[in-house]
């Protein structure tokens, strides 16, 4: 079980009442922070632009910042595309609904807060059951970008979006915890070959699989830029340090957290009570699984960050599939001189 948010009637445990609530909320211009497979979303109408501008003011994002447009099905989803490429079509044939945003050339019915001005709009058909049910009752695209405050941990439970945003929006739907606990992938179709403007849910491997080599950042002045790929970002208030390989760090005296994948075998040699000193330790999986650590990671940083430390001490995990995205958000959360 995870701790519940304080009785309100805005913080609602999802079912089919509670969704169509959400809905009629949604089609008049209200705010619903709902579950979805990745993190929760603060969604909006996405045709409505008095409706969208409430995210920025309720999230504190900037304007520049423009948010992801989610559909019940693909077709809902090109509705708001000018032209979808071959490419951009397999990856939704295969990959949706789940945790994969494509950006592509946006329709003038798209209101340009959505996209902030820019020439393509992002899009995504998550597959998490309360979201398709809310898509689908609405009967509108909903534009939902990660219910946390600008630059902020993305929240993975009801409780987190509470500690978020309070009672700020209209509703919260309850749906447990998110399944992925990172973000969508997202890939902009904007330039060829199309980008991979932030590793997340869905790991880079199964799209190149599917549709070959993306690039990995995109071209200097190309409209594929995101303005979305601040540096600093994901961040909890504690500093976070990354461990560099072959460095050591004595806790002893100072109240520091860490944070890894897996605490090094006893029998390890210099790992022998590694975790000893540190006043707080967070495992993101014992049994090295990358899904469970990603699923894991933003809770644990929220712990962390709520255990009155000094300092975070994180370490990288293997550079690979979902790693991949593990790395990037702890990269972002770390500090920088
Ligand atoms: O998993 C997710 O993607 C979650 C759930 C709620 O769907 N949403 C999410 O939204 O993480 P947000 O707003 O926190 O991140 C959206 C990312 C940002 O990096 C943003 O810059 C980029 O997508 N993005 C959105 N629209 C874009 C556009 N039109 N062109 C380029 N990048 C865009
Ligand atoms: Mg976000």
């Amino acid at each position: 079980m995870w701790p519940m948010p304080p009785s309100d009637p805005r913080i609602q445990p999802a079912s089919t009442a509670t969704v169509e609530q959400a809905a009629a909320l949604i089609r008049a211009g209200g705010l619903v922070a709902l579950p979805t497979e990745t993190v929760y979303g603060l969604g909006a109408n996405a045709l409505d632009p008095r409706a969208v501008a409430r995210i920025f003011e309720v999230k504190g994002r900037p304007s520049f910042d423009p948010l992801i447009v989610h559909a019940a099905t693909a077709e809902a989803a090109f509705d708001l595309v000018e032209s979808t490429p071959a490419q951009a079509q397999l990856l939704a044939d295969r990959l949706w609904p789940g945790p994969l945003t494509l950006v592509l050339p946006r329709r003038s019915t798209v209101p340009d807060i959505v996209v902030s001005g820019l020439p393509g709009v992002a899009v995504r058909v998550p597959s998490h059951p309360v979201a398709q049910a809310l898509l689908a009752a609405a009967m509108v695209p909903i534009a939902a970008p990660s219910a946390n405050r600008f630059g902020a941990i993305s929240p993975t439970t009801a409780m987190h979006v509470f500690q978020e945003l309070g009672l700020t929006v209209d509703m919260i739907l309850d749906g447990g915890p998110c399944q992925h606990g990172l973000e969508s992938t997202v890939v902009s179709f904007m330039e060829d070959p199309p980008v991979l403007l932030r590793p997340g849910g869905m790991p880079a491997e199964t799209i190149e699989d599917l549709i070959g080599p993306l690039a990995r950042r995109p071209r200097a002045g190309s409209p594929a830029m995101s303005p979305g790929m601040l540096d600093r970002h994901y961040a909890p208030h504690t500093p976070l340090v990354l461990h560099r390989a072959g460095s050591t760090f004595d806790p002893v005296g100072r109240r520091v957290g860490l944070l890894m994948l897996r605490l090094p075998p006893d029998d390890a040699g210099y790992a022998k009570d590694y975790a000893k000193g540190f006043a707080a330790v967070e495992e993101l999986s014992p049994a090295e699984d990358l899904r469970q650590a990603a699923a894991n990671l933003f809770a644990a940083m929220r712990r962390l960050d709520a255990a009155g430390l000094e300092l975070i001490y994180a370490h990288l995990v293997p550079d690979s599939g979902l790693g991949l995205a593990i790395n990037d958000r702890l990269r972002r959360a770390s500090t920088r001189p």
